[in-house]
């Protein structure tokens, strides 16, 4: 099976998406075509070679601006200014179908790489997951993100530390 992670395009069927979580689900169909209009967020989407409209699953990344220092674990503090410009992992969801199948991971570690490579041109220490719950928060700390002390919702991973 072929498959592709690709920038969301007017091709892509937004409006069939459904991961059970109506938020995620509203962001993508009446949200994420504004965003990139806007250069708010980018939105890339996992689609087939076969079915090249569906959207299996699909992830934002945007900017996150400045993040005091004194917010932080102190693992994840060191040896940083007291404001640390930082990115977004916006949001991240799989079609509930389609769920459990390695397609989360596959679209995690594909955020990281280009969060990786944005950083590499334009700076970035820390890359920024806001949890819709503690089941989020539990996929997220999985691959090395860790919550913040007064918001455990919200977890970060220093940009160094991506795989
Ligand atoms: C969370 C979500 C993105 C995971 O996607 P997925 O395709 O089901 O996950 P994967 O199949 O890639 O799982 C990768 C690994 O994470 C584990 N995992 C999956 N969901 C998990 C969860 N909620 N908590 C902890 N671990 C989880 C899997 O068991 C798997 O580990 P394994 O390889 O050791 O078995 C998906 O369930 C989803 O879209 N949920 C609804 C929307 C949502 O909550 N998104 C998070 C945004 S805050």
């Amino acid at each position: 099976m072929g498959l592709s992670i690709q920038n969301l395009a007017p091709s892509h069927d937004v409006k069939r998406f459904s991961c059970n979580n109506t938020a995620l689900d509203a962001w993508l169909q009446n949200t994420s075509r504004q965003h990139q209009q806007k250069n708010l967020s980018r939105t890339f989407v996992l689609v087939q070679d076969c079915a090249p409209a569906t959207i299996i699953g699909y992830y934002a990344l945007a900017i996150r601006g400045l993040t005091l220092k004194e917010a932080l674990p102190q693992t994840l503090q060191k040896s940083l200014p007291l404001n640390i410009p930082a990115m977004t992992l916006a949001r991240l969801a799989v079609a509930h179908s389609e769920q459990k199948k390695g397609y989360g991971e596959l679209l995690l570690l594909d955020a990281m790489a280009r969060i990786k490579a944005a950083a590499s041109l334009i700076g970035g220490s820390l890359l920024f997951v806001d949890a819709k719950n503690a089941e989020s928060a539990a996929f997220y700390a999985r691959y090395g993100f860790v919550a913040l002390p007064d918001n455990p919702l919200t977890l970060g991973m220093r940009v160094a530390d991506l795989p």
